[in-house]
């Protein structure tokens, strides 16, 4: 889907729940008991701070998981899913470890988490079908997680504490998928509102609701398509380096440090080179991210968009997680009259970028930053509009 983002793009892209029913019923052969849905996100501002205890600034988009469930008289849970003919089966009366397949595991590490935590979740059987592009830096697993916690639980979307729930699917995420995750992608999918970004703490877990809903803006999302291969091991040093950084700095977190004493111990030596730059990211970042709530509230759309731009450059330059073809989409739309503001988002090395910009504006800056792209690479990358989305919640 490249070009236009009239209204036809920007209705929303959900995953259509009678047809995930009529599925179900093809597979199991009864009339499922309920269905749930949980959000992809794209994170405004504050990127590679959740697993520092820092600051973060998602928003739910309006492309979802959607986990369809009945009930069984036995301890069996039995996962299918419309992107793929291998099912998966697990026992809740028996240890739950990961199995051979990627996409199962999810729901494996999620089923054991609820299990551990002491709910005894029925056995049952659940579809899952989303449209959350799979690995594509939207969070397609933390939808898929929480779509399917929430299946487990019968639908009863208030069956635990969200902060909770959020823990629960990261952690299935680290020990089921071997990815080392902060709190973010999991806590918008829960917690996410229509119209709203989510401030969240990622230390405490205290959490605001800011007003993202003006209609004279647009929020574009350009998706590369690409990953490249940094990003598994990559994700992982940048993590170690920051807790290498702190531990140096002699704060429990970089969310304890402030410019000042990271500028100090890279001019002194205390610090690597990189372990400056990241730092250096880190602390800024979280400044930005509070800054950008300012702004948000106070309507300046100007200032949020130069602090998407700075997150940008510090991703680049300091971080070192973006890549060539999120860096040409941020310079192409950053080019275009009407445009606030451009940054990659998510965990980088590929996946996607977002794009401010005046709502009269919209279509002109898609259909420039996909021809610019594809003149650059070979192929114009999709871009799509999204709203500030809902969380999860039940859906039949
Ligand atoms: C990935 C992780 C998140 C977060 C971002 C970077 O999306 O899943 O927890 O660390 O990268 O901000």
């Amino acid at each position: 889907m490249t070009g236009g983002v009239g209204a036809d793009t920007v209705r929303a892209m959900t995953v259509d729940v009678d047809t995930c029913r009529e599925h179900f019923i093809e597979h199991f052969g009864y009339d499922p008991d309920g269905a749930v849905a949980a959000p992809g996100r794209v994170n405004l501002i504050g990127e590679h701070t959740d697993y520092n205890d820092g600051f973060v600034l998602p928003i739910a988009i309006e492309r979802e998981t959607v986990a369809v469930f009945g009930p069984r008289d036995d301890s069996i849970v039995q996962f299918v899913s419309t992107s793929t003919d291998e099912p998966d089966e697990i026992d809740l009366d028996a240890p739950i470890a990961p199995g051979e397949l990627t996409w199962a595991n999810y729901c494996r590490g999620v089923a054991a988490g609820l299990v551990g935590w002491g709910l005894r979740p029925h056995g049952c059987d659940v579809l899952v079908s989303s449209d959350v592009p799979l690995g594509g830096g939207l969070s397609s697993s933390a939808s898929l997680e929480v779509a399917v916690a929430l299946a487990l639980l019968n639908g009863e979307v208030d069956a635990m504490p969200p902060g909770e729930l959020a823990k629960i699917c990261q952690t299935a995420e680290h020990e089921f998928a071997g990815t080392p995750c902060g709190i973010m992608d999991q806590s918008i999918a829960i917690m996410g509102q229509a119209g709203r970004a989510l401030l969240l703490d990622c230390r405490t877990g205290e959490t605001r609701q800011v007003h993202f809903d003006n209609p004279d803006l647009v929020l574009l999302v350009a998706d590369t398509e690409v990953k490249h291969e940094l990003s598994e091991g990559g994700y992982a040093a940048r993590r170690q380096q920051c807790y290498d950084a702190a531990a140096k700095l002699g704060v429990a977190m970089l969310r304890d440090a402030d410019a000042e004493s990271v500028a100090a111990a890279g001019t002194d030596g205390t610090l690597t080179d990189k372990e400056l730059m990241r730092a250096r990211h880190v602390v800024g970042e979280i400044a930005r991210t509070l800054a950008a709530v300012d702004a948000l509230e106070a309507g300046d759309y100007h200032r949020f968009g130069e602090l998407m731009v700075a997150s940008h450059e510090s991703l680049r330059d300091d971080y070192e997680v973006s890549c060539d073809e999120l860096d040409a989409i941020v310079e192409l739309a950053c080019a275009c009259e009407g445009v606030y503001g451009a940054r990659m988002t998510g965990g980088g090395f590929g996946g996607c970028a977002i794009i401010l910009a005046t709502a009269g504006a919209a279509d002109r800056v898609s259909e420039t930053v996909a021809a610019g792209y594809g003149e650059r690479f070979g192929s114009a990358c999709p871009i799509f509009a999204t709203r500030a989305a809902g969380g999860a919640r039940r859906v039949l």
